[in-house]
């Protein structure tokens, strides 16, 4: 039995979540059109996982009862100077995603609602595994540049990251 707030919460995210899929899909048609191979795939199987996350929330709110909701979705970005504002955009992107994630855990246990309070700890570990690996990426920026052959090597390291996720079967098909 979920509380009105915590379906006012949930819905939220549900609509933050599809939002942060169009995000990283935008991107990723950025990256594409500069013939960026790697940040093309990471960028789209982020957008994918985030469908995910979209709707295993939706599901939760289904199971419990009641109907998810889908507000106005913003226009993302579609535009950006480089790779660098990609990854930092992506950065804070996630920062306020883990943000409203660590809102619904607090509201679930102020509330003592221990069913929401469990399920929103996938979250919990799923934001803090997505900030380290856009911080992860920030880095290797910083230390490689993106001068020269610097963005050839970028592409090459983040794709690796794009397999490396695929291999651990990401979340696209969260149910
Ligand atoms: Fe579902 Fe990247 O937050």
């Amino acid at each position: 039995m979920l509380s009105p707030k915590m379906v006012d919460l949930l819905n939220a995210q549900v609509n933050l979540e599809f939002f942060s899929s169009n995000v990283y899909l935008q991107m990723g048609a950025w990256a594409d059109n500069e013939g960026l191979e790697g940040c093309t795939s990471f960028l789209t199987m982020h957008a994918d996982e985030e469908m995910g996350h979209m709707r295993r929330i939706w599901n939760y709110v289904q199971e419990a009862g009641e109907m998810p909701k889908l507000g106005t979705i913003p226009e993302p970005q579609n535009s950006f100077k480089d790779v660098r504002e990609i990854f930092e955009a992506v950065y804070e992107h996630e920062k306020l995603v883990t943000a409203k994630i660590h809102e619904i855990a607090h509201a679930a246990f102020e509330a003592k609602d221990m069913a929401t309070f469990n399920f929103i700890q996938w979250f919990v570990a799923e934001q803090h595994e997505e900030e380290t690996l856009a911080r992860n990426i920030l880095d290797k920026i910083k230390i490689i540049g993106l001068d020269g052959k610097g963005l050839y090597f970028i592409d090459q390291e983040v794709g690796k990251f794009a397999a490396a996720e695929s291999a651990g079967g990401g979340d696209a098909s969260a149910t």
